[in-house]
């Protein structure tokens, strides 16, 4: 009876003890919010962004290189690559490119070998490649599954586990993937996409929580970022009922959140970034309520050809 009492008083105290340290925690993230620290310098950094080539990749790698970062650009077009590559070099700065199509593993594995001749680590992923079939699902083809499937979550799973290793040895890094707001919410016409960035966003929890529960005291952050619509084309007919609130985002601030979120070491961010409050209050709602505020909001993909 005494021993059940006292292991009663202690769990009552680790739990008050428990609550006053999240408290605590939550106030000092929410001073951050207000007053952000300075943001982490980067320069030296080597930094792997995979589709490169165009639309949020290449912004990124320009970015990323103007802050003294050297890049290495993937893509499965390599004179698309290259051109991120010679742009980068034209503001001054120091880049790589490959042609690599990150949905086949021994390509992954090959090219990660060849990365590992040209620069001695890489210290930062930046999971980019994607595509994004839009329109009803049954009438996406079965191949067209399969390489959304295959590009946007396995090309992510191939990379990590290319370059994690080497991060580990080092007990630092950082992983990026790109999510999208499709990947927090189901969205009409672009279900096996949305299946596709919802894994990448499971796929970043779960590494986070195995990077913070390692005993080796890892230094490894993981990122993960969920657009709405970036204007580069690859979402050709975005639905906005209030532009004012869900607007586009332009490519060039879009990578310069990213850039931000890899200084800031944030873990999950959505473009704008606002939305994540919105997300979060909408997602406790009972779901006819969820779908009212849905309808009222009457913004998605119309779907596509291409
Ligand atoms: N643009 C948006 O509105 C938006 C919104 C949410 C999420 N995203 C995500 O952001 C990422 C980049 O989007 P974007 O708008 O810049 O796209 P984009 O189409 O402009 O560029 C994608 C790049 O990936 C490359 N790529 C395609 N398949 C590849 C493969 N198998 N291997 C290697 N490279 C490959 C393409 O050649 C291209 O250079 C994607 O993952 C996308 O799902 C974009």
């Amino acid at each position: 009876m005494i021993l059940q009492l006292y292991s009663l008083i202690i769990m009552s105290l680790d739990f008050c003890f428990m609550v006053c340290k999240a408290f605590v925690m939550w106030a000092c993230i929410f001073y951050r919010t207000l007053f952000p620290a300075e943001l982490k310098s980067i320069s030296g950094k080597i930094v792997l962004i995979t589709g490169a080539g165009r639309g949020i990749g290449r912004e990124v790698a320009l970015q990323f290189a103007q802050l003294g970062c050297t890049i290495v650009c993937w893509d499965i077009n390599l004179e698309a690559a290259q051109e991120t590559a010679t742009e980068v070099e034209a503001i001054g700065g120091k880049a790589s490119a490959f042609h690599c199509d990150v949905s086949q593993q021994k390509d992954v594995e090959l090219k990660a070998k060849l990365v590992k001749n040209v620069v001695p680590h890489i210290d930062i992923i930046i999971n980019n490649a994607g595509i994004m079939p839009c329109h009803p699902f049954l009438s996406h083809s079965i191949q067209e599954i399969d390489r959304c499937i295959d590009i946007n979550v396995k090309g992510c799973i191939w990379v990590v586990r290319e370059f994690l290793p080497g991060m580990i040895e080092r007990k630092q890094g950082h992983l990026v993937s790109m999510s999208s707001i499709a990947g927090a919410m189901g969205c009409e016409n672009v279900v096996p996409y949305s299946a596709s960035k919802f894994a990448v966003r499971g796929m970043m929890e779960a590494l986070t929580e195995e990077m913070r529960r390692d005993s080796r005291n890892l230094d490894i952050k993981c990122t993960t970022i969920c657009p709405f619509v970036v204007d580069t084309g690859l979402c050709q007919r975005p639905r906005v009922k209030f532009p004012s609130f869900l607007r586009v985002t332009n490519v060039k601030d879009a990578a310069s959140i990213i850039v931000r979120a890899v200084r800031r070491g944030d873990t999950l961010v959505f473009m704008p970034e606002y939305v994540y409050y919105f997300w979060l209050l909408i997602k406790i709602l009972p779901s006819r309520v969820y779908d009212y505020v849905v309808d009222f909001f009457d913004t998605g993909l119309e779907p596509h050809d291409e």
